[in-house]
């Protein structure tokens, strides 16, 4: 097969083949994506609402409608103590820090301060609480579970608060026991790879910790900056590379957490192999904090590949965007590590929001991020070649770049991962994360569009609450995104989605929260996706740990 002169294959295998090629040098490096976390984040505000209404304009932290505003339906449990300055007191006698504990009760000063914690990064979700705070061991979680269980306060875990289902900000006044300062690495064997670590230490911290140990954490995602690996392994991530590392229940070895009375439970093993009786560690994983707070893990960590190659090319249907994938699983498998898709709407709002060319030219219906990571660079170089020779002279694949250098790499990811917080860009999205047959996942957001569309609430004006349907995610876990950006939230959008969407997975037998977790906003609908013996046996798990409840969200449970 003839070598096309439209890809720019990497800079050794160019030297050998002394083939026609285009250069990538165009390539500009951008800044990477971060979620912040934080009231910073650019995207504009998310303002869900029962009634739906026309919020087109910015709003802080503090005026994004309080969730139990947003869900009248949920309801307070009158079983919960009121928060009191004697409550205040006890946590900041445990903590002895000023800097530990944020307490908007007794200090009118703190309001603002406490906001951050209050509200989630899309500014969806806003909570009630006058008090965070930041212990730094697990014996002051310990201390703490067991005081609010006795004084029957309700509690939420939080970790970076990332997440996109709700789950990591107070609906009403609970208390939020925030993990950042629970940031040491405990230690790290460079033998067997296994990291212990403490819950808060945030991903890219590990992660660059291990690159300087020639090891990789194997979880990447968008939010690295700012996630934290506890609220990673809680809400069993799945991120950018779970096609060669597994989840986080394949990685984590063990865990330790604080169940909700104050028990430690020390499963710190370092063991790859343990056959004695249930793993509990996997009822954490995943868990999303309602059984217990996770404070440390231990887990294992890969080699760290020395050649990495990215390749990003555009494609003309998504049956060819399954034959491309079905070729790099064949040609590149032992070194394939990324496989991702975006449509041809999410890159062309991308440059759009950010103002920025695409890696190449012209606009396709589809594009596709291969990465690939091996230990020998002529080898890798030169499999990832003959794949895209072989993709392009196929017709399989239009166009497409490969990056020469780790900034190039970083700049064709960021075509990925900067997707999410773009999409919030007119005012808000509605999030769908969908585990779909490879086969059938891009249909759905085909089919998503033209019912939004014949119901006359898409367009490219103002009186159309939304904006467009789009589709993206991770092919290689049969993982679809699909996202609706809208300029305002609308009752006749909301009928339109739900339960369609959900009813459209439950027929493939898929899942309704592919790896985002239930939170919030997915909680009510798990019955699309587990009958009522595993709902049940959830409620049974959840009800022997935490018989109080006072860590909220309880699975199962619909709000
Ligand atoms: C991603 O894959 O980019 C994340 O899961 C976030 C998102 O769904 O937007
Ligand atoms: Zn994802």
């Amino acid at each position: 097969m003839a070598f096309s002169p439209r890809f720019a294959p990497v800079a050794r295998s160019l030297r050998n083949c002394q083939r026609p090629v285009k250069y990538v040098q165009r390539i500009r490096p951008v800044a990477q994506i971060r979620w912040t976390g934080s009231t910073s984040a650019t995207s504009e505000p998310f303002q869900p609402s029962d009634e739906g209404g026309t919020k087109g304009q910015s709003y802080s932290a503090k005026e994004i409608k309080f969730t139990s505003e947003a869900y009248p339906h949920i309801k307070k449990d009158p079983k919960f103590t009121q928060l009191s300055t004697e409550h205040v007191q006890w946590f900041k006698d445990l903590l002895g820090s000023e800097s530990a504990v944020i307490d908007s009760l007794s200090n009118n000063n703190a309001a603002d301060d406490i906001e951050p914690y209050n509200a989630d990064w899309m500014r969806k979700f806003r909570g009630h609480t006058k008090l965070v705070v930041k212990p730094e061991s697990t014996e002051q979680v310990s201390k703490m579970l067991k005081y609010c269980n006795d004084n029957m306060l309700a509690v939420v875990p939080q970790g970076g608060n990332t997440g996109l289902v709700g789950g990591s900000v107070p609906v009403f006044d609970e208390i939020v026991i925030n993990l950042s300062r629970m940031n040491n690495i405990r230690s790290f064997d460079e033998v067997s790879g296994i990291l212990v670590a403490d819950a808060g230490v945030i991903l890219e911290v590990a992660d660059n910790f291990l690159a300087e140990k020639n090891h990789i954490f194997p979880l990447d995602l968008g939010a690295k900056g700012s996630c934290q690996i506890g609220g990673n392994v809680a809400t069993n991530a799945g991120g950018l590379r779970l096609l060669r590392y597994g989840s986080m229940h394949a990685n984590v070895l063990g865990i330790e957490a604080v169940m909700p009375d104050g028990t430690v439970m020390d499963d710190l093993s370092k063991l790859r192999k343990n056959n004695t009786g249930y793993d509990l560690k996997q009822l954490f994983i995943g868990g999303e904090g309602t059984i217990g707070i996770i404070t440390g893990i231990s887990i294992l960590c890969p080699q760290r590949s020395p050649a990495v190659n990215v390749a990003y090319f555009g494609l003309e249907s998504y049956n060819k965007v399954q034959q491309a994938f079905i070729e790099a699983k064949k040609q590149l498998s032992e070194i394939l590590s990324a496989f991702e898709l975006m449509d041809g709407k999410t890159q062309k709002y991308l440059a759009q929001v950010k103002g920025r060319k695409l890696p190449i030219e012209g606009e396709h219906p589809f594009y596709c991020l291969l990465e690939t990571s091996g230990s020998n660079t002529d080898h890798d170089s030169e499999k990832l070649q003959t794949y895209l020779e072989h993709v392009m002279g196929e017709g399989i694949v239009e166009d497409g770049v490969v990056g020469q250098d780790a900034t190039q790499n970083a700049d064709l990811w960021s075509c990925r991962e900067g997707i999410t917080e773009i999409l919030g860009h007119w005012g808000g999205v509605y999030k769908y994360d969908l585990s779909i047959p490879i086969g059938e996942m891009y249909d759905l957001v085909n089919e998503t569009r033209d019912k939004l569309t014949k119901a006359g609430l898409v367009g490219d004006d103002d009186s159309h609450p939304v904006v467009d349907v789009v589709g993206y995610g991770h092919v290689g876990d049969a993982n679809l995104h699909l996202n609706i950006p809208t300029r305002r939230f609308d009752k006749a959008v909301e009928r339109e989605l739900e339960p369609f969407v959900y009813e459209w997975v439950a027929k493939r037998n898929g899942s309704i929260s592919a790896e985002h977790g239930l939170g919030i906003t997915k909680k009510p609908y798990i019955g699309y996706s587990k009958s009522d013996t595993m709902v049940k046996l959830m409620k049974q798990i959840k009800e022997l740990y935490d018989p109080v409840s006072i860590v909220l969200l309880d699975v199962g449970t619909p709000i």
